[in-house]
């Protein structure tokens, strides 16, 4: 069929119309809300390169989980700031570190609400770097152990869903083995399967205080320009038994979650990272762009190319403009 007999132009003609045949939407039950928890009470600490993000004492948690299921957002991931830092991280699997409380505080005041939590030592190590360090290198072995640590430790505050985001090498295994060992065997493990050494993050460590104090970390995130090896990562994810694999950054990753889309029939997330929302806040701010019309195309691309799941500071926003 070609023209005059069909014209595409006819389904465009209304909104009726192109909402009758829109092929992806957004929905904020998708959406998973990030979280800075700060040591204290009543603080609520702006974070200078993510307008609108702030990092929040304990005792505030409460306000914004009911604020994010009343938007209909069920989900949010938790990232904490320790009192303290040292060379092996212990603060990340402390009994009462500011993660475990976090986590207690909702179970408590929000149980409706699924409780994610970023499994990761670069909080709270004094280096900053994702592991151990031995010989100036990030040990891959060594670190495992801390890990699993943490995740039985956020398993056991009562976290619903945890998310390892440090890129050694087996830990979904040793994870999911902790976690079976002590009966935790229906939390699931969404694995940050194909994780990008990205300058996408810069904000967030402002945000974490977690910057590498020297080095970087592309010894263990994967080379921005590699495709096949983000089929390797996922592969052996799912080998280890995870439940969801995500992509991250997502927007300069489409084509990953994309091509993760076709290759697995795991649900697929995607972490829209500090960066890729901190470009359109400030482009918006200054009046380049129309912020909530490039935040919801944006978003939208992520779904589009795959995404089930979108990790996202623009949750909210995202959430209030489709109430609209
Ligand atoms: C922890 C972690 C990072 C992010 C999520 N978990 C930082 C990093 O790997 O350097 C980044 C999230 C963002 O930029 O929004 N490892």
């Amino acid at each position: 069929m070609v023209f005059p007999e069909y014209r595409p132009r006819r389904l465009r003609k209304s909104e009726s119309l192109r909402s009758l045949i829109r092929e992806t939407q957004l929905s904020p039950d998708q959406f998973v809300y990030p979280v800075f928890i700060t040591p204290g009470k009543n603080k609520r600490e702006a974070i200078s390169s993510m307008p609108g993000v702030f990092r929040i004492s304990v005792d505030q948690l409460k306000r914004e989980a009911q604020q994010c299921l009343d938007l209909g957002i069920n989900s949010m991931i938790l990232f904490g700031l320790p009192e303290k830092k040292d060379a092996m991280g212990s603060g990340a699997h402390a009994k009462d570190g500011i993660i475990q409380r976090g986590i207690k505080e909702l179970k408590n005041k929000a149980p409706k609400l699924t409780v994610i939590t970023d499994v990761c030592l670069c909080e709270y190590t004094d280096h900053g770097h994702c592991g151990c360090i031995i010989n100036n290198a990030v040990d891959n072995d060594s670190t495992l152990e801390i890990l699993a640590k943490t995740a039985l430790s956020h398993a056991q505050a009562g976290a619903d869903m945890l998310a390892p985001s440090d890129m050694m090498d087996g830990r979904v295994s040793e994870i999911r083995a902790r976690l079976d060992e002590h009966n935790f065997e229906m939390i699931p493990i969404m694995s940050y399967a194909v994780k990008y050494a990205s300058a996408f993050y810069g904000p967030f460590r402002e945000a974490a205080d977690c910057s590498p104090q020297f080095g970087d970390r592309k010894s263990y995130q994967m080379d921005p320009a590699n495709v096949r090896e983000a089929l390797r990562e996922a592969a052996l994810d799912v080998e280890e038994g995870a439940d969801i694999l995500m992509v991250k950054p997502a927007v300069a990753y489409l084509d990953i979650i994309s091509r993760l889309r076709d290759e697995f029939d795991l649900p697929i997330a995607a972490y829209h990272v500090s960066g890729e929302y901190a470009m359109i806040k400030a482009a918006a701010e200054k009046g380049w762009i129309d912020g909530d019309r490039v935040m919801a195309e944006t978003l939208l691309s992520i779904k589009r190319a795959g995404a089930d799941i979108i990790v996202t500071y623009f949750a909210k926003d995202m959430a209030k403009l489709l109430q609209k």
